[in-house]
């Protein structure tokens, strides 16, 4: 009898007083909200239309750029480094006039895909050693890009140099892992980005597979876990873009924090 017992009186309270019900779509759900985020949605919207010119991305760019920013929108620190970590890595790929390659986010990549399928994870330090400091010369350039445009319009991205460069890797493997390591809250948008980012990588402009590669790599755990451990300085650097200051002061500090995270973050 009781659950009918709850029931009735549920129902007569319902029916004596407006009940108003809120659903939160699970995206929304989100733990462990920090006392002032470090970023939000509207500041990587403004860190896009400053630095990047629109002219050059294509729609599924345009798309992870949105999703970027409600990844942004999420209050746990998880989510908070992982747009950080995406939105270096995006913005060092639309940052040169001529792209580059995706050699250390491809290798990265597979390292990381290898060393979930095995276990073994000898090589997977110098792997995200080697992203960071692309993720950290990415910061160069963005200086360059919001102080003066003109100096990178004509230049060529960061090369490695390896054959093939970066454009086919374990790409569905290792988002089966970041997927597979991603919390409730947040699985809707990685999923959302997983689809965008799959068009990017099997794409056939160049500039498109770096940005599949890079934001890729961009997310993989060692990677976020690093981001999250320099979280203060890289999120202050990315305010100072998005206000339109010149961020050359802050960028020293926020590539000290990302290199000086990668010696010490656990894999
Ligand atoms: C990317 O494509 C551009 C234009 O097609 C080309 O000039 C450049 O060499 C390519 N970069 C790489 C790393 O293949
Ligand atoms: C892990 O991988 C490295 C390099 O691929 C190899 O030299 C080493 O023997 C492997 N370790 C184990 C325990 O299999
Ligand atoms: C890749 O090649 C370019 C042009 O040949 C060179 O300037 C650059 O230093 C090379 N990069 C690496 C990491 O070897
Ligand atoms: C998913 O992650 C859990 C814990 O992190 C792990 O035990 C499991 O093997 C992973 N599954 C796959 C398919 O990677």
């Amino acid at each position: 009898m009781l659950p009918f017992v709850l029931v009735s009186l549920f129902l007569s309270s319902a029916l004596a007083v407006p009940v108003s019900v809120t659903q939160y779509s699970i995206n929304e759900v989100a733990p462990a909200r920090l006392d002032g985020r470090p970023v939000s949605g509207a500041i990587i919207n403004n860190v896009l239309e400053y630095a990047v010119d629109g002219g050059d991305t294509n729609i599924y760019i345009l798309t992870l750029e949105q999703i970027l920013s409600d990844v942004a929108n999420l209050a746990d620190i998880k989510s908070q480094a992982l747009a950080v970590s995406q939105t270096l890595a995006l913005l060092g790929e639309l940052a040169s006039g001529v792209p580059g390659d995706a050699c250390e986010a491809a290798a990265l990549v597979n390292v990381y895909a290898d060393s979930v399928r095995t276990g073994n994870k000898s090589q997977l330090r110098s792997a995200v050693n080697r992203y960071l400091g692309r993720l950290a010369s990415n910061i160069d350039l963005i200086v360059r890009l919001v102080n003066n445009p003109d100096s990178v319009r004509y230049a060529v991205g960061s090369r490695g140099n390896c054959s093939g460069g970066g454009r086919r890797y374990q790409f569905e493997a290792a988002w089966d892992a970041i997927l597979n390591n991603s919390n409730p809250y947040q699985i809707g948008l990685l999923n959302e980005e997983y689809c965008a980012l799959r068009r990017l990588y099997s794409a056939f402009n160049n500039r498109s597979n770096n940005v599949g590669a890079a934001v890729s790599a961009a997310s993989v755990v060692p990677v976020t876990r690093a981001v999250e451990l320099a979280l203060g300085p890289l999120s202050s650097f990315l305010r100072a873009v998005a206000s339109g200051a010149n961020p050359a002061n802050l960028a020293a500090s926020a590539k000290q924090a990302l290199i000086k995270a990668g010696g010490s973050v656990p894999l």
